[in-house]
């Protein structure tokens, strides 16, 4: 099945095109997605945007952080480390969990200092983050909590969809994620005060904006798509997770290719899936391990990215407003943290070891072929 465009796609296309208004208008295909999508997620409100990095981007602006003030983020991606910038926010990495890869709770409580203002929890390939124990953190010190949910679209935690935790949960539509619209993204609160001030401020209806944002808005012709694919989605899930099992099931008896660990609290999504090499603790050679998967030709993407967000020249050198040291050593800014010291080993350990596969846009046949072909090579590296 992978991905698929048909008759509802094209007919609520023809309806935008007859309509003749692309753009936003009142109770058009983007409201109808933004009340779609809260209902299937679980919350009072949707927010359409033209894309998830503009949705992180605009949570941080209505979250009140802003010049002087810390965002705590987490270090595999950078895209919540981006956002904080943004706003002229300093980004304070806390590192992951070994098993999981997710924001370790642990690590948030010591990094919160009276500057915390915001933190963006990424809820990463599938798996939520433990987003009550972040969620009792937020609420004690009054920050303001951002999930980014750009990869789990069906995913729960402890019953709870992903994104329901946060004040604010975004979610992306882009081309390889569990929906796409090519481009697009929902944010879903259960806040009417910040829907109010998303929807009423940021594209003069009405009101004049009182924080700085830009017009992030999603078109008709988008949402048109939205609607239909978020009808498909059931379907689509039911796909990837039995992809994702497939290749579980692979590796399940490999002892130096160590699975990610699924917490019981946690419903997984499929989207990318992963795990670690492990191999060299039993004295197997990982670029051995590569050669073989490439001639099988099982496409293995390793070293996602080469190190941890916080290392990219954006956040280390602060190159983000050609000035330098700007907005990291902002004159508003009174506390001590600089990305160029941050430590963050675990999602450093991590990247060097990670192995992923792709399993939206991916026919389940091929799927089947590799994870035959990953068992193939764990054979041919305990006997040869
Ligand atoms: C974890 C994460 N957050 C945010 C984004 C940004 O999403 P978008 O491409 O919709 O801007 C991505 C994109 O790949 C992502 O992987």
């Amino acid at each position: 099945m992978a991905r698929i465009f048909g008759d509802t796609d094209i007919k609520n296309l023809k309806a935008v095109l007859a309509s003749k208004q692309l753009g936003w208008r009142e109770g058009g295909m983007v409201t109808k997605l933004d009340e779609a999508f809260a209902a299937f997620a679980g919350a009072k409100y949707g927010i359409c945007r033209n894309s998830a990095m503009t949705g992180l981007a605009q949570a941080v602006a209505i979250s009140g952080a802003g010049c002087g003030d810390e965002v705590i983020c987490d270090p595999l991606v950078h895209f919540g480390g981006v956002a904080a910038l943004s706003f002229n926010c300093v980004p304070k990495f806390v590192d992951v969990k070994y098993d999981t890869y997710l924001m370790d709770p642990a690590e948030v409580e010591k990094a919160i200092t009276r500057h915390t203002k915001a933190l963006i929890v990424t809820n990463l390939w599938g798996l939520c983050a433990e987003l009550d124990k972040i969620r009792s953190l937020c609420r004690k010190h009054k920050i303001f909590m951002i999930e980014d949910c750009a990869h789990v679209i069906g995913a729960t935690w402890k019953g709870k969809h992903a994104g329901t935790y946060g004040d604010i949960g975004v979610f992306s539509f882009q081309q390889g994620k569990h929906i796409c619209t090519g481009d697009g993204c929902v944010m879903i609160t259960n806040r009417k005060d910040l829907h109010h001030k998303l929807y009423n401020e940021w594209a003069f209806r009405g009101e004049s904006p009182s924080f700085l944002t830009l017009n992030f808005r999603m078109n008709e012709l988008t949402a048109a798509v939205g609607l239909a694919q978020l009808e498909r989605f059931p379907d689509y899930l039911k796909e990837y997770n039995e992809n994702l099992a497939r290749y579980n099931e692979a590796i399940a008896d490999c002892a130096w290719l160590r699975s990610r660990t699924i917490p019981k609290q946690a419903e997984q999504a499929g989207y990318i899936w992963a795990c670690l090499w492990e191999g060299d603790k039993q004295g197997l050679s990982y670029d051995r391990f590569k050669e073989l998967a490439a001639e099988e030709g099982i496409p293995f993407y390793y070293e996602f990215t080469e190190r941890p967000a916080p290392t990219f020249p954006v956040f280390r050198k602060s190159t983000a407003y050609h000035h330098k040291d700007c907005p990291i050593r902002c004159p508003f800014y009174k506390g001590s943290y600089t990305p160029a010291k941050s430590k963050t080993p675990v999602a450093a350990k991590i990247l060097k070891r990670v192995m992923l596969l792709p399993v939206v846009e991916v026919e389940p046949a091929k799927v089947r072929a590799t994870a035959a072909k990953i068992k193939r090579v764990i054979k041919r590296m305990e006997t040869d």
